[in-house]
Protein backbone atom coordinates (compact mmCIF):
# COMPACT_ATOMS: atom_id res chain seq x y z
CA UNK A 1 0.00 0.00 0.00
CA UNK A 2 1.37 3.53 -0.85
CA UNK A 3 2.96 5.91 1.57
CA UNK A 4 5.39 8.79 1.44
CA UNK A 5 8.93 7.25 2.31
CA UNK A 6 11.42 10.13 0.64
CA UNK A 7 11.47 13.37 2.28
CA UNK A 8 11.49 15.23 -1.40
CA UNK A 9 8.44 14.97 -3.50
CA UNK A 10 8.51 13.29 -7.12
CA UNK A 11 8.00 16.52 -9.02
CA UNK A 12 11.65 17.89 -7.38
CA UNK A 13 13.18 14.57 -9.20
CA UNK A 14 10.75 15.28 -12.13
CA UNK A 15 11.54 18.73 -13.05
CA UNK A 16 15.08 18.38 -12.04
CA UNK A 17 15.76 15.23 -14.73
CA UNK A 18 13.62 17.32 -17.08
CA UNK A 19 16.06 20.78 -16.69
CA UNK A 20 19.16 18.36 -17.38
CA UNK A 21 18.17 16.54 -19.90
CA UNK A 22 17.44 12.80 -17.96
CA UNK A 23 13.74 12.58 -19.09
CA UNK A 24 11.27 14.48 -21.01
CA UNK A 25 7.41 13.71 -21.40
CA UNK A 26 7.30 11.81 -24.76
CA UNK A 27 5.67 13.73 -27.92
CA UNK A 28 5.83 16.95 -25.72
CA UNK A 29 5.03 19.62 -27.96
CA UNK A 30 2.14 18.15 -28.39
CA UNK A 31 0.81 17.80 -25.31
CA UNK A 32 2.32 14.45 -24.47
CA UNK A 33 1.11 11.13 -24.91
CA UNK A 34 0.08 9.40 -21.57
CA UNK A 35 3.04 6.29 -20.50
CA UNK A 36 5.26 7.36 -22.96
CA UNK A 37 8.81 9.45 -21.64
CA UNK A 38 11.84 9.89 -23.96
CA UNK A 39 15.57 9.60 -22.23
CA UNK A 40 17.38 12.59 -23.27
CA UNK A 41 21.03 12.58 -23.79
CA UNK A 42 21.55 11.79 -20.00
CA UNK A 43 18.93 9.47 -18.74
CA UNK A 44 20.72 7.97 -21.71
CA UNK A 45 23.87 7.54 -21.02
CA UNK A 46 22.42 6.56 -16.93
CA UNK A 47 21.00 3.86 -18.68
CA UNK A 48 23.26 2.47 -20.61
CA UNK A 49 25.39 2.46 -17.79
CA UNK A 50 22.72 0.25 -16.14
CA UNK A 51 22.18 -1.94 -18.82
CA UNK A 52 26.28 -2.56 -19.36
CA UNK A 53 26.12 -3.15 -15.38
CA UNK A 54 23.62 -5.92 -15.56
CA UNK A 55 25.16 -7.72 -19.10
CA UNK A 56 28.55 -8.02 -17.21
CA UNK A 57 27.16 -9.27 -13.88
CA UNK A 58 24.77 -11.91 -15.34
CA UNK A 59 25.73 -12.20 -18.70
CA UNK A 60 29.95 -12.20 -18.52
CA UNK A 61 30.07 -12.64 -15.31
CA UNK A 62 28.81 -15.71 -15.37
CA UNK A 63 29.24 -19.53 -17.79
CA UNK A 64 25.67 -20.20 -18.35
CA UNK A 65 24.09 -17.47 -20.01
CA UNK A 66 23.08 -16.96 -23.61
CA UNK A 67 22.12 -13.16 -24.36
CA UNK A 68 19.84 -12.44 -27.31
CA UNK A 69 18.12 -9.71 -29.20
CA UNK A 70 14.49 -10.99 -30.09
CA UNK A 71 11.82 -9.55 -32.80
CA UNK A 72 9.21 -7.15 -30.83
CA UNK A 73 6.87 -8.11 -32.88
CA UNK A 74 5.75 -12.47 -32.95
CA UNK A 75 3.17 -14.63 -34.16
CA UNK A 76 0.33 -14.12 -32.57
CA UNK A 77 -0.31 -17.29 -31.53
CA UNK A 78 2.63 -17.04 -29.73
CA UNK A 79 0.74 -14.81 -27.41
CA UNK A 80 -2.57 -17.55 -27.46
CA UNK A 81 0.00 -20.17 -26.54
CA UNK A 82 1.40 -18.28 -23.56
CA UNK A 83 -1.84 -17.19 -21.99
CA UNK A 84 -1.68 -13.76 -22.44
CA UNK A 85 -4.77 -13.43 -24.73
CA UNK A 86 -6.87 -14.79 -22.02
CA UNK A 87 -4.72 -13.74 -18.96
CA UNK A 88 -2.72 -10.80 -19.06
CA UNK A 89 -5.66 -8.81 -17.66
CA UNK A 90 -5.97 -5.82 -14.98
CA UNK A 91 -9.13 -4.80 -13.08
CA UNK A 92 -10.81 -1.86 -14.72
CA UNK A 93 -13.92 0.04 -13.75
CA UNK A 94 -16.06 2.72 -16.21
CA UNK A 95 -17.13 6.22 -14.78
CA UNK A 96 -21.07 5.73 -15.78
CA UNK A 97 -21.25 9.21 -16.47
CA UNK A 98 -17.85 10.11 -18.78
CA UNK A 99 -17.18 6.61 -19.59
CA UNK A 100 -13.29 7.24 -18.83
CA UNK A 101 -12.04 4.26 -17.06
CA UNK A 102 -9.91 3.46 -13.86
CA UNK A 103 -8.02 0.34 -12.39
CA UNK A 104 -10.16 -0.78 -9.93
CA UNK A 105 -7.60 -2.30 -7.66
CA UNK A 106 -5.85 1.53 -7.39
CA UNK A 107 -9.61 2.87 -6.67
CA UNK A 108 -9.64 -0.07 -3.30
CA UNK A 109 -6.11 1.07 -2.59
CA UNK A 110 -6.96 4.69 -2.56
CA UNK A 111 -9.76 3.71 -0.08
CA UNK A 112 -7.67 2.11 2.08
CA UNK A 113 -8.76 -1.39 1.17
CA UNK A 114 -6.52 -4.08 -0.05
CA UNK A 115 -7.41 -5.90 -2.96
CA UNK A 116 -4.21 -8.09 -3.47
CA UNK A 117 -6.34 -11.36 -2.45
CA UNK A 118 -9.77 -10.44 -3.96
CA UNK A 119 -11.54 -11.81 -7.22
CA UNK A 120 -13.31 -9.64 -10.02
CA UNK A 121 -17.02 -10.10 -8.32
CA UNK A 122 -15.49 -9.52 -4.62
CA UNK A 123 -13.64 -6.49 -6.09
CA UNK A 124 -17.10 -5.18 -7.44
CA UNK A 125 -18.94 -6.25 -4.21
CA UNK A 126 -16.37 -3.71 -2.34
CA UNK A 127 -17.28 -1.46 -5.18
CA UNK A 128 -21.06 -1.18 -3.63
CA UNK A 129 -20.08 -1.89 0.14
CA UNK A 130 -18.00 0.86 0.46
CA UNK A 131 -19.89 3.46 -2.18
CA UNK A 132 -16.60 3.82 -4.10
CA UNK A 133 -17.29 6.46 -6.72
CA UNK A 134 -14.67 7.48 -9.75
CA UNK A 135 -12.08 9.81 -9.36
CA UNK A 136 -14.69 12.30 -10.67
CA UNK A 137 -16.77 11.53 -8.17
CA UNK A 138 -19.35 9.51 -10.46
CA UNK A 139 -21.04 5.76 -9.98
CA UNK A 140 -19.05 3.00 -11.64
CA UNK A 141 -19.40 -0.14 -13.08
CA UNK A 142 -18.91 -3.45 -12.30
CA UNK A 143 -15.22 -4.56 -12.10
CA UNK A 144 -14.57 -5.93 -15.87
CA UNK A 145 -11.21 -7.62 -16.93
CA UNK A 146 -9.03 -5.27 -19.70
CA UNK A 147 -6.41 -6.81 -21.36
CA UNK A 148 -3.56 -4.81 -21.56
CA UNK A 149 -1.47 -5.82 -25.07
CA UNK A 150 -1.25 -3.13 -27.64
CA UNK A 151 -2.27 -5.02 -30.47
CA UNK A 152 -1.01 -4.01 -34.23
CA UNK A 153 -1.45 -5.04 -37.88
CA UNK A 154 1.41 -6.35 -39.44
CA UNK A 155 1.49 -6.58 -43.78
CA UNK A 156 -1.24 -5.49 -45.97
CA UNK A 157 -4.51 -7.48 -44.98
CA UNK A 158 -6.76 -5.66 -43.05
CA UNK A 159 -8.53 -9.38 -41.53
CA UNK A 160 -7.98 -10.69 -38.51
CA UNK A 161 -5.00 -13.05 -39.84
CA UNK A 162 -2.67 -9.78 -40.04
CA UNK A 163 -3.24 -8.91 -35.93
CA UNK A 164 -0.23 -9.01 -33.94
CA UNK A 165 0.56 -7.76 -30.12
CA UNK A 166 3.66 -4.92 -29.62
CA UNK A 167 5.38 -7.94 -26.98
CA UNK A 168 3.65 -7.15 -23.21
CA UNK A 169 6.87 -8.70 -21.67
CA UNK A 170 10.37 -9.76 -23.16
CA UNK A 171 10.36 -13.24 -22.02
CA UNK A 172 8.07 -14.92 -24.93
CA UNK A 173 11.04 -14.39 -27.26
CA UNK A 174 13.35 -16.00 -25.28
CA UNK A 175 11.07 -19.02 -24.82
CA UNK A 176 10.11 -19.22 -28.75
CA UNK A 177 14.29 -18.98 -29.36
CA UNK A 178 14.71 -21.99 -26.03
CA UNK A 179 15.09 -24.76 -29.22
CA UNK A 180 17.34 -22.65 -31.73
CA UNK A 181 19.94 -21.70 -28.13
CA UNK A 182 19.95 -25.95 -27.16
CA UNK A 183 20.50 -26.66 -31.14
CA UNK A 184 23.23 -24.14 -31.44
CA UNK A 185 25.03 -24.60 -28.29
CA UNK A 186 24.11 -28.09 -26.49
CA UNK A 187 24.44 -26.37 -23.29
CA UNK A 188 24.27 -28.44 -20.16
CA UNK A 189 21.32 -27.63 -17.66
CA UNK A 190 21.02 -25.33 -15.67
CA UNK A 191 21.20 -22.48 -18.24
CA UNK A 192 19.73 -18.93 -18.47
CA UNK A 193 18.82 -17.01 -21.47
CA UNK A 194 19.05 -13.13 -21.11
CA UNK A 195 17.60 -10.43 -22.88
CA UNK A 196 16.76 -6.71 -23.00
CA UNK A 197 14.47 -5.03 -24.39
CA UNK A 198 11.33 -2.66 -25.02
CA UNK A 199 7.83 -4.08 -24.30
CA UNK A 200 4.74 -2.57 -23.98
CA UNK A 201 1.48 -2.70 -21.78
CA UNK A 202 -1.57 -0.72 -21.93
CA UNK A 203 -2.18 0.43 -18.88
CA UNK A 204 -5.27 1.80 -17.87
CA UNK A 205 -3.42 4.20 -15.80
CA UNK A 206 -0.06 5.00 -16.36
CA UNK A 207 1.23 7.22 -13.62
CA UNK A 208 3.97 8.01 -11.07
CA UNK A 209 6.92 9.36 -13.67
CA UNK A 210 8.35 6.76 -14.82
CA UNK A 211 6.82 3.99 -12.56
CA UNK A 212 4.18 3.02 -14.89
CA UNK A 213 4.86 3.19 -18.60
CA UNK A 214 2.95 1.91 -21.53
CA UNK A 215 6.27 1.37 -23.81
CA UNK A 216 9.15 0.45 -21.24
CA UNK A 217 12.20 -1.48 -21.10
CA UNK A 218 13.07 -4.94 -19.71
CA UNK A 219 15.63 -6.57 -18.16
CA UNK A 220 15.34 -10.70 -18.26
CA UNK A 221 16.42 -14.11 -17.56
CA UNK A 222 14.89 -17.35 -17.87
CA UNK A 223 17.08 -19.56 -16.44
CA UNK A 224 16.37 -23.40 -17.83
CA UNK A 225 16.57 -26.50 -14.79
CA UNK A 226 16.30 -29.82 -14.26
CA UNK A 227 12.66 -30.88 -13.29
CA UNK A 228 14.10 -33.02 -10.35
CA UNK A 229 16.74 -29.80 -9.32
CA UNK A 230 15.87 -28.27 -5.94
CA UNK A 231 14.30 -25.39 -7.83
CA UNK A 232 13.78 -23.29 -4.46
CA UNK A 233 17.47 -22.90 -3.54
CA UNK A 234 18.04 -21.75 -7.29
CA UNK A 235 15.25 -19.57 -7.13
CA UNK A 236 16.20 -17.88 -3.60
CA UNK A 237 20.19 -17.87 -4.83
CA UNK A 238 18.85 -15.98 -7.91
CA UNK A 239 16.51 -13.35 -5.79
CA UNK A 240 19.81 -12.81 -3.84
CA UNK A 241 21.69 -12.22 -6.96
CA UNK A 242 19.59 -9.65 -8.23
CA UNK A 243 19.56 -7.72 -4.60
CA UNK A 244 23.30 -7.90 -5.12
CA UNK A 245 23.10 -6.95 -8.68
CA UNK A 246 21.27 -3.22 -7.07
CA UNK A 247 23.44 -2.94 -4.69
CA UNK A 248 26.17 -2.90 -7.24
CA UNK A 249 24.79 -0.21 -8.89
CA UNK A 250 23.89 1.90 -6.22
CA UNK A 251 20.50 1.30 -4.47
CA UNK A 252 21.04 1.09 -0.89
CA UNK A 253 20.11 -1.76 0.81
CA UNK A 254 17.29 -0.07 2.97
CA UNK A 255 15.54 0.98 0.27
CA UNK A 256 14.47 -2.42 -1.02
CA UNK A 257 12.16 -4.88 0.71
CA UNK A 258 10.80 -8.32 -0.32
CA UNK A 259 7.40 -9.04 -1.04
CA UNK A 260 6.13 -12.34 -1.61
CA UNK A 261 2.89 -12.51 -3.72
CA UNK A 262 -0.24 -13.63 -1.97
CA UNK A 263 -1.63 -17.04 -4.48
CA UNK A 264 -4.45 -15.07 -6.02
CA UNK A 265 -2.24 -12.18 -6.87
CA UNK A 266 0.40 -14.07 -9.21
CA UNK A 267 0.28 -14.25 -12.74
CA UNK A 268 -1.38 -17.04 -14.17
CA UNK A 269 2.18 -18.90 -15.08
CA UNK A 270 3.87 -18.46 -11.90
CA UNK A 271 3.80 -21.06 -9.28
CA UNK A 272 6.04 -18.57 -6.82
CA UNK A 273 6.71 -14.40 -7.07
CA UNK A 274 8.88 -12.82 -5.41
CA UNK A 275 9.47 -9.04 -5.72
CA UNK A 276 12.42 -6.83 -4.58
CA UNK A 277 10.22 -3.77 -3.48
CA UNK A 278 11.58 0.00 -3.73
CA UNK A 279 10.88 3.22 -1.51
CA UNK A 280 9.59 5.58 -4.22
CA UNK A 281 8.48 8.69 -2.77
CA UNK A 282 5.13 8.10 -3.68
CA UNK A 283 5.32 4.32 -1.85
CA UNK A 284 7.04 1.16 -1.43
CA UNK A 285 6.05 -0.61 -4.40
CA UNK A 286 7.86 -3.34 -6.85
CA UNK A 287 11.44 -2.78 -8.59
CA UNK A 288 12.12 -6.10 -9.79
CA UNK A 289 10.07 -10.08 -9.51
CA UNK A 290 11.12 -13.39 -9.70
CA UNK A 291 9.01 -15.98 -11.06
CA UNK A 292 8.81 -20.09 -10.74
CA UNK A 293 7.15 -20.61 -14.56
CA UNK A 294 7.45 -24.20 -14.24
CA UNK A 295 7.22 -25.44 -17.32
CA UNK A 296 4.32 -23.74 -17.97
CA UNK A 297 5.91 -21.84 -21.08
CA UNK A 298 7.73 -24.53 -22.62
CA UNK A 299 4.82 -27.10 -22.80
CA UNK A 300 2.20 -24.90 -24.41
CA UNK A 301 4.41 -23.44 -26.90
CA UNK A 302 5.27 -27.36 -27.51
CA UNK A 303 1.36 -27.86 -27.91
CA UNK A 304 0.65 -25.04 -29.87
CA UNK A 305 3.55 -24.94 -32.66
CA UNK A 306 3.51 -28.73 -32.44
CA UNK A 307 7.39 -28.32 -31.96
CA UNK A 308 8.99 -30.72 -29.81
CA UNK A 309 10.85 -28.68 -27.15
CA UNK A 310 12.84 -30.88 -24.66
CA UNK A 311 16.24 -31.29 -23.85
CA UNK A 312 17.73 -34.57 -23.40
CA UNK A 313 19.11 -35.39 -20.22
CA UNK A 314 22.76 -37.24 -20.95
CA UNK A 315 23.03 -38.51 -17.03
CA UNK A 316 19.47 -39.98 -17.28
CA UNK A 317 18.69 -40.87 -20.94
CA UNK A 318 15.63 -39.25 -20.60
CA UNK A 319 13.66 -36.62 -22.64
CA UNK A 320 12.72 -33.92 -20.17
CA UNK A 321 11.23 -30.46 -20.01
CA UNK A 322 13.34 -28.00 -18.37
CA UNK A 323 11.58 -25.50 -15.51
CA UNK A 324 12.46 -22.41 -15.57
CA UNK A 325 13.24 -19.97 -13.37
CA UNK A 326 12.65 -16.15 -13.83
CA UNK A 327 14.53 -13.12 -12.72
CA UNK A 328 13.07 -9.92 -14.29
CA UNK A 329 14.10 -5.78 -14.14
CA UNK A 330 12.35 -3.13 -15.71
CA UNK A 331 15.03 -0.68 -16.31
CA UNK A 332 12.93 2.02 -16.42
CA UNK A 333 11.99 1.40 -12.75
CA UNK A 334 16.16 1.06 -11.62
CA UNK A 335 16.65 4.21 -13.59
CA UNK A 336 14.03 5.47 -11.29
CA UNK A 337 15.60 4.09 -8.11
CA UNK A 338 19.11 4.99 -9.08
CA UNK A 339 17.93 8.75 -9.25
CA UNK A 340 15.45 8.61 -5.78
CA UNK A 341 18.52 7.52 -3.91
CA UNK A 342 21.04 9.41 -5.38
CA UNK A 343 18.95 12.74 -4.95
CA UNK A 344 19.90 15.02 -2.46
CA UNK A 345 18.28 18.64 -1.55
CA UNK A 346 21.68 19.40 0.76
CA UNK A 347 21.20 22.85 3.79
CA UNK A 348 25.16 24.43 3.05
CA UNK A 349 23.74 27.03 6.10
CA UNK A 350 23.39 30.81 5.24
CA UNK A 351 20.90 30.11 3.29
CA UNK A 352 22.61 28.19 0.57
CA UNK A 353 21.62 24.74 -0.93
CA UNK A 354 22.47 22.46 -3.31
CA UNK A 355 21.18 20.00 -5.44
CA UNK A 356 23.47 16.63 -5.74
CA UNK A 357 23.34 13.84 -7.77
CA UNK A 358 25.27 10.84 -5.86
CA UNK A 359 25.23 8.54 -8.42
CA UNK A 360 27.88 6.27 -8.36
CA UNK A 361 31.00 6.80 -10.39
CA UNK A 362 29.99 3.93 -12.69
CA UNK A 363 26.37 4.88 -13.38
CA UNK A 364 26.68 8.87 -13.66
CA UNK A 365 26.31 9.86 -17.11
CA UNK A 366 30.12 12.04 -17.19
CA UNK A 367 32.82 10.74 -14.72
CA UNK A 368 34.08 14.09 -14.84
CA UNK A 369 33.96 17.94 -16.26
CA UNK A 370 36.49 19.93 -17.20
CA UNK A 371 36.50 23.96 -17.02
CA UNK A 372 38.90 26.74 -17.62
CA UNK A 373 38.68 28.89 -14.41
CA UNK A 374 38.26 32.03 -16.87
CA UNK A 375 37.10 31.74 -20.22
CA UNK A 376 38.06 34.58 -21.83
CA UNK A 377 42.32 33.78 -20.86
CA UNK A 378 43.66 31.72 -24.38
CA UNK A 379 46.59 29.73 -22.43
CA UNK A 380 43.94 28.69 -19.65
CA UNK A 381 41.70 27.24 -22.56
CA UNK A 382 44.11 25.90 -24.56
CA UNK A 383 45.65 23.88 -20.99
CA UNK A 384 42.29 23.02 -20.03
CA UNK A 385 41.45 21.94 -23.74
CA UNK A 386 44.24 19.68 -23.54
CA UNK A 387 43.66 18.03 -20.39
CA UNK A 388 39.72 17.54 -21.39
CA UNK A 389 41.55 15.93 -24.56
CA UNK A 390 43.14 13.56 -22.91
CA UNK A 391 40.47 12.56 -19.89
CA UNK A 392 38.11 12.15 -22.83
CA UNK A 393 39.83 9.45 -24.43
CA UNK A 394 41.15 7.81 -20.77
CA UNK A 395 37.45 8.01 -19.47
CA UNK A 396 35.97 6.71 -22.71
CA UNK A 397 33.99 9.52 -23.56
CA UNK A 398 32.41 9.85 -19.70
CA UNK A 399 34.23 13.33 -19.62
CA UNK A 400 32.34 16.76 -20.28
CA UNK A 401 33.90 20.24 -21.55
CA UNK A 402 32.18 23.27 -19.24
CA UNK A 403 33.00 26.96 -19.22
CA UNK A 404 29.74 28.02 -18.98
CA UNK A 405 28.61 31.21 -16.15
CA UNK A 406 31.01 31.27 -13.10
CA UNK A 407 32.95 27.93 -11.71
CA UNK A 408 30.08 28.19 -8.84
CA UNK A 409 27.21 28.01 -10.93
CA UNK A 410 29.31 25.22 -12.50
CA UNK A 411 29.92 23.01 -9.41
CA UNK A 412 25.97 22.95 -9.02
CA UNK A 413 25.06 22.24 -12.61
CA UNK A 414 27.77 19.13 -12.41
CA UNK A 415 26.46 18.32 -8.73
CA UNK A 416 22.95 18.14 -10.36
CA UNK A 417 23.76 15.82 -12.95
CA UNK A 418 25.66 13.92 -10.40
CA UNK A 419 29.25 14.35 -12.14
CA UNK A 420 31.89 13.41 -9.60
CA UNK A 421 35.05 15.04 -9.98
CA UNK A 422 35.12 18.96 -11.62
CA UNK A 423 38.61 19.37 -12.51
CA UNK A 424 39.80 23.31 -12.81
CA UNK A 425 42.82 24.85 -14.55
CA UNK A 426 43.37 28.01 -12.83
CA UNK A 427 46.19 30.12 -12.51
CA UNK A 428 48.66 28.02 -10.85
CA UNK A 429 48.20 24.92 -13.64
CA UNK A 430 50.20 27.56 -15.86
CA UNK A 431 53.27 27.44 -13.39
CA UNK A 432 53.23 23.99 -11.83
CA UNK A 433 51.00 21.58 -14.37
CA UNK A 434 48.35 20.88 -11.74
CA UNK A 435 44.81 21.17 -11.58
CA UNK A 436 41.96 21.64 -9.09
CA UNK A 437 39.70 18.18 -8.66
CA UNK A 438 36.54 18.54 -6.83
CA UNK A 439 34.75 15.93 -5.20
CA UNK A 440 31.15 16.34 -5.71
CA UNK A 441 30.23 14.44 -2.67
CA UNK A 442 32.62 16.50 -0.07
CA UNK A 443 33.33 19.10 -1.83
CA UNK A 444 36.69 18.86 -0.62
CA UNK A 445 39.09 20.34 -3.00
CA UNK A 446 42.91 18.80 -4.51
CA UNK A 447 45.57 19.59 -6.54
CA UNK A 448 46.30 17.09 -8.76
CA UNK A 449 49.18 16.72 -11.45
CA UNK A 450 48.18 16.58 -14.51
CA UNK A 451 49.82 13.65 -15.48
CA UNK A 452 48.73 12.44 -12.15
CA UNK A 453 44.79 12.96 -13.47
CA UNK A 454 44.14 9.44 -15.12
CA UNK A 455 45.27 7.55 -11.91
CA UNK A 456 43.73 9.57 -10.00
CA UNK A 457 39.82 9.39 -11.57
CA UNK A 458 40.41 5.42 -12.70
N1 LIG B 1 8.31 -11.60 -17.77
C1 LIG B 1 7.75 -11.34 -16.50
C2 LIG B 1 7.18 -10.00 -16.38
O1 LIG B 1 7.03 -9.29 -17.36
P1 LIG B 1 6.26 -8.27 -14.66
O2 LIG B 1 6.35 -8.27 -13.17
O3 LIG B 1 4.96 -8.02 -15.29
O4 LIG B 1 6.86 -9.67 -15.10
C3 LIG B 1 8.68 -7.34 -14.98
O5 LIG B 1 7.30 -7.21 -15.23
C4 LIG B 1 9.27 -6.01 -14.56
O6 LIG B 1 8.99 -5.02 -15.55
C5 LIG B 1 8.69 -5.46 -13.27
O7 LIG B 1 9.39 -5.96 -12.14
C6 LIG B 1 8.88 -3.97 -13.44
O8 LIG B 1 10.17 -3.59 -13.03
C7 LIG B 1 8.77 -3.77 -14.93
N2 LIG B 1 7.45 -3.27 -15.32
C8 LIG B 1 6.30 -3.96 -15.42
N3 LIG B 1 5.29 -3.18 -15.83
C9 LIG B 1 5.81 -1.94 -15.99
C10 LIG B 1 5.26 -0.68 -16.41
N4 LIG B 1 3.99 -0.55 -16.77
N5 LIG B 1 6.10 0.38 -16.46
C11 LIG B 1 7.40 0.27 -16.13
N6 LIG B 1 7.96 -0.90 -15.73
C12 LIG B 1 7.19 -1.99 -15.66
Amino acid sequence: MSKQTRNFPLDALVSLAKQRGFIYQGSEIYGGIAGMFDYGPLGTLLKRNIVDAWVNYFVHGREDMFLIDSAILMNKKVWEAAGHVEEFVDPLVDDLKTNKRYRADHLLEDKGIDPSKMTIDQMTQAFVDNKILSPEGNPVGPVRKFNMMLETKVGAMEDSSAISYLRPETAQGIFVNYKNIVDSFAPKLPFGIAQIGKAFRNEITPRDFIFRLRELEQMEIEYFINPNADWLAIFNTLFEEQKKFLESVGVKADSVHAYEHPDEARSHYSKKTLDWEFDYPFGTKELTGIAYRTNYDLTKHAEFSKTKLTYFDLETNEHIVPHVIEPTFGLDRLVLALLVDAYEEQDLGEGNTRTVLHLQKNMAPYLCAVSPLLKNNPEMVEKAQAVYKTLKVATKGRTIWEDNSNIGKRYRRQDEIGTPYCIVVDHQTLEDNTVTVRDRDTMAQERVAIDELKNYIA
